[in-house]
């Protein structure tokens, strides 16, 4: 089994540095592949309640006879779902899919700052973690301001935000306000959505310099980051290979030439966009 190296969050808990995500698995596919992937080593896995395969994923937990505490589960909470009891409320539906007692780390999907109800569901997490309900209490797709509010209104900041961060979108003023304010980054898309990133002649050359895959050589670019990297596969293959990047290092110029090109946005603007 390959050993991931982990990262203390600012909690006191621990994210493993590098994850699996499910979307868009349906049930049956994810429980194959959570099941999978976790015999294989991954212990951290990312779900969402609008994925809609949180009882494959809780199903998938179940099936790979690994104990429950070694595994961080992730999901997080809906647009539609945002208020202060709606997310107490959405939040045991998510539980009971999952079939589990609690959840490691609950995010709030997207900021929707338009309707203006992220802060509710911020008190609420903090109620389902002072609860014991859920381990660590993050957010996804918030930008500095939207973090900053949370200080400001709440006193607790997020443990993780998870962002689309990859080769195309590096991210570097928000993983600096991270790192300043003790907030752990996690990358969606991590992989460019297996885009262009992956045929980049750059990213080739570094790959072959390595013996590795050019998949790997930008994993291992986010965990230099200092960001955890959830990619998705269903290949057991490739799952295998998205968790062997702890036994070679990228050197600063080679850092570079992974986002050295035009930068691009894959996904939603966090300002803007709304997922209900
Ligand atoms: N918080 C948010 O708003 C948000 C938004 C988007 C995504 N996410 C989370 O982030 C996860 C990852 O993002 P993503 O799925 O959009 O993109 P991704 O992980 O960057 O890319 C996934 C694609 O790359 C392929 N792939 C995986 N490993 C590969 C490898 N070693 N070589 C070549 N191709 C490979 C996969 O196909 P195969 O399955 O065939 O390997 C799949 O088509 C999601 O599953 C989800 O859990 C969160």
């Amino acid at each position: 089994m390959t050993s991931v190296p982990v990262h203390p969050l600012n909690d006191g808990t621990e994210l493993p540095g590098v994850g699996l995500g499910t979307y868009p698995l349906d049930d049956e596919e994810a429980e194959r592949a959570v099941s999978g992937a976790l015999e294989w080593g991954y212990r951290l896995v990312d779900t969402a309640t609008n994925y809609g395969n949180e009882t494959g994923v809780g199903r998938g937990l179940a099936r790979s006879g690994v104990p429950r505490e070694e595994v961080v589960v992730t999901t997080k909470l809906p647009g539609r779902h945002q208020g202060y009891q709606e997310t107490l409320a959405s939040f045991e539906e998510s539980r009971r899919r999952l079939g589990v007692e609690y959840v490691d780390l609950y995010l709030i999907h997207w900021p929707l700052p338009r309707i203006d109800r992220y802060v509710d569901s911020w008190r609420a997490m903090i109620k389902l973690r002072e609860d014991g309900l859920v381990r660590s209490i993050g957010v996804s797709n918030f930008t500095a301001e939207h973090l900053e509010r949370l200080r400001r209104e709440t006193g607790v900041l997020p443990s993780v935000n998870q962002i689309e961060l990859h080769p195309l979108l590096p991210q570097d003023e928000l993983r600096a306000v991270h790192a300043e304010l003790g907030v752990r980054t996690e990358s969606w898309s991590p992989l460019g959505r297996g885009s262009e990133v992956l045929k980049d002649p750059a990213v080739d050359a570094v790959a072959r310099a390595h013996e590795v895959t050019p998949a790997q050589v930008v994993l291992r670019w986010h965990t230099q980051l200092g960001a955890v990297p959830i990619p998705k596969s269903a290949d057991p293959g490739r799952q295998r290979s998205n968790l062997d990047l702890f036994g070679f290092e990228l050197s600063a110029e080679e850092m570079d030439r992974v986002a050295d090109r035009p930068h691009e946005r894959l996904g939603g603007d966090p300002d803007t966009h709304e997922e209900f």
